[in-house]
């Protein structure tokens, strides 16, 4: 299998959470053992929708140990880095899609002391990667158009997973490749085989409304690891 090595590790997609009871979900994730919550920054302009903001981040941030990945939606991700850092970021993910100054960005977010994530939306080559995969910690392959949960998987980015962690490989790059978007039973197994050891767990997984947040989180885990 690829990737044997590198661990699994699973997100906690917050947008998809009870916002009228969202620290009881948060606990409950972290009972169900996830390793970071993924939050989701919406700008109405790179994608049609707004979702989570800098006031929730700041009343969040001293109430959990969760790692924050913070996936910024946004145009122009140069302006907000470095308020986003500065509100308990621990990885941040920006879009390829957003900026011309990549190698910048990548600068900027490991000046902040953050880990950096480049993310890909489904119709964009993975051509984007080839002088950059040295220097991110992860490649976020979106598996659904971003702005929306609950949307339908696109099945074309199981063989961009494939050749992205092909073109990690061949450059010695044992990077973390994370997918996010119809994530769940169907998914995980064929994303996992193609090279992904980053799974957000959303409305597919943790978040489907039947059952237990706590167990289905445990659920997901042991699918991401077992596979
Ligand atoms: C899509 C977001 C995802 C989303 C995942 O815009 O980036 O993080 O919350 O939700 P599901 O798994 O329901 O597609
Ligand atoms: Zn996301």
């Amino acid at each position: 299998m690829l990737n044997a090595s590198l661990p699994v590790k699973i997100m906690a997609s917050l947008d998809c959470a009870d916002y009228l009871h969202l620290i009881d979900d948060i606990r409950k994730l972290e009972q169900g053992g996830v390793d970071m919550l993924h939050i989701d920054i919406m700008d109405g302009h790179f994608v049609p929708n707004y979702a989570l903001g800098t006031n929730l981040l700041r009343k969040l941030r001293p109430q959990t140990k969760l790692l924050f990945d913070i996936h910024l939606m946004t145009e122009q991700p140069e302006a907000n880095t470095t308020l986003f850092a500065g509100l308990g970021a621990d990885l941040i993910t920006f879009h390829c899609e957003t900026t011309s100054r990549l190698h910048q960005m990548v600068s900027l977010v490991k000046s902040l002391g953050k880990k950096v994530g480049l993310a890909l939306n489904p119709s964009t080559p993975p051509a984007f990667l080839s002088y950059l995969l040295p220097y991110l910690d992860m490649v976020l392959v979106m598996t659904v158009d971003p702005g929306f949960v609950g949307q339908k998987f696109v099945p074309e980015a199981i063989g961009k997973v494939e050749e992205v962690r092909r073109m990690a490989d061949a450059q010695h790059c044992p990077i973390d490749i994370a997918v996010d978007g119809g994530i769940g039973e169907k998914t995980v197994p064929l994303l996992k085989r193609a090279g992904a050891n980053v799974f957000v767990g959303g409305t597919s997984s943790i978040f489907t409304g039947k059952g237990d947040i706590e167990a289905l989180a445990r659920d997901f885990r042991t699918l991401c690891e077992k596979n």
